[in-house]
């Protein structure tokens, strides 16, 4: 692992001047507004900016908000010395060097769970298209073909849904799977509360065992990588159906292919996959493009436009918890701070270097001007610490002014 690299200490920064905010990549409107009733200057760019064109950009700026295709690197962070914080308005935040963020003292917001509705609906669409042959008989009949057959179409109601992964979308998808008459079972490796008639099994192999449905939830991560391979296709039931709205790395599109060749699969709806690419424009290959009854999508299950001004409103409103009281909670670069304010008392805000006697440090400037802490909550991670201080006298700004003086010091300042 590289040696962290922090900023030289500089003085406080002010956030008693009307702050400025830089939204990139149009952003929806839905952010602007919640913004700007704080009396936050806001500037937007409708595109994404390159890294040398953004450093420039960031001089003066306090937020920065930006979605999937602006990279965010620490050469632009070096000379941001105004920035408090930056908002990706999407899921990911790999275009932002975060550790070089962090030692910066600067928080990374995001929204991991604005658009869940939004995959739930579209994978409860994909259950009945599937089920009907929809796409098939669709396709047909825009090619002058009239297959009027009842022969292998079904309900859904009193089939089973089973759900791998009960988190946010897992959970919500249940719901409304439920309402349309379906049972549903779900695996999870935590032990998860079930939602209405819902019922959790022991082991995967159960629920492929049992389910006409197999839909996946869960994150990429070692334990997902290929977890639905040709043994696990095998193990569903004759004619179900797989549904992959999670990641490209779950499950393995040539065994998938091969157990819709064999119809052992009645079809699949695939929108995720291992390779992905990178604009609309670039062309995409896959095993799965011609077979029958498989609904192939682009990506698509949390993009709606009731999705995006959802993420609007919840990372415009992380990015002023932020300014108006230091709170980092679901910040994803950062210790996780939340303490709410005291009327009476005066907050300063610092991140520092986790190195010993920093406190040791802050609290003796905070007595040598003869105060009192009324309350105060560090959290750290290996790099950095993360104070929020809440003082009983107004001396915050000779208060503020020694701790940035201190070596140690990354960030200070005080809310105003
Ligand atoms: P979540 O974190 O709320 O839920 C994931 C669940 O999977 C958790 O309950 C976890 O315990 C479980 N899990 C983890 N490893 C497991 C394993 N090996 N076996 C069984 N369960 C396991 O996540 P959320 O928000 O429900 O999202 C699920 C997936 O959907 C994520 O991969 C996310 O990237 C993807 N997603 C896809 C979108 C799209 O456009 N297609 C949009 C939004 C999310």
């Amino acid at each position: 692992m590289s040696t962290p690299r922090f900023p030289n200490p500089s003085a406080p920064i002010s956030t008693n001047v009307p702050l400025r905010v830089l939204l990139l990549e149009n952003i929806h409107a839905s952010a602007e507004q919640l913004l700007a009733a704080e009396g936050f200057v806001v500037e937007r760019v409708a595109g994404a900016l390159k890294p040398e064109e953004l450093k420039e950009r960031l001089r003066g700026v306090h937020l920065l908000g930006i979605r999937s295709k602006t990279t965010v690197p620490e050469s632009a962070l070096e000379h941001a010395e105004n920035l408090l914080s930056i908002g990706a308005f999407c899921i990911g935040t790999n275009q932002i060097e975060l550790t070089a963020a962090n030692t910066h003292g600067i928080p990374c917001f995001n929204a991991p769970f604005s658009n869940t509705r939004s995959v739930a609906e579209m994978v409860i669409a994909e259950v009945i298209v599937l089920t009907r042959q929809l796409f098939d008989r669709s396709r047909e009949v825009h090619t002058g073909q009239w297959r009027k057959v009842a022969t292998g179409s079904h309900e859904v109601r009193g089939k089973t849904l089973g759900i791998i992964g009960y988190g946010h979308i897992g959970s919500q998808l249940g719901i409304i799977a439920e309402a349309l008459g379906m049972r549903v079972l779900y695996y999870d490796v935590m032990t998860k509360l079930p939602l209405g008639n819902s019922r959790s099994v022991p082991t995967l192999a159960e629920l492929l065992a049992q389910a006409d449905f197999i839909t996946l939830h869960v994150p990429a991560t070692p334990s997902t990588n290929m977890m639905m391979g040709a043994k696990e296709l095998a193990q569903m039931k004759k004619g179900a159906f797989l549904i992959n709205a999670s990641r490209g790395s779950v499950v393995d599109i040539p065994a998938l292919a091969q157990a819709l060749q064999s119809k052992h699969l009645g079809g699949a709806a695939v929108d995720v996959y291992p390779q992905e690419p990178e604009t609309n424009s670039d062309g995409f290959v896959t095993e799965l493009q011609g077979l029958p009854n498989v609904v192939l999508t682009p990506h698509i299950g949390g993009s709606t436009e009731e999705a995006q001004e959802a993420i609007g409103r919840e990372v415009a409103t992380s990015l002023i918890k932020f300014v108006r009281s230091g709170a980092t909670t679901s910040a994803v670069n950062f210790p996780q701070v939340e303490v709410p304010l005291i009327p009476g008392t005066h907050r300063i805000l610092n991140v520092h270097r986790n190195i010993p006697g920093v406190l040791r440090d802050i609290n003796r400037i905070v007595s040598d001007l003869n105060a009192n802490i009324h309350a105060q909550m560090l959290s750290t991670d290996s790099n950095i610490g993360y104070l929020v201080m809440d003082l009983d006298q107004d001396v915050s700004a000779p208060v503020c002014d020694a701790i940035a003086a201190l070596n140690t010091d990354i960030k200070t300042r005080i809310v105003s």
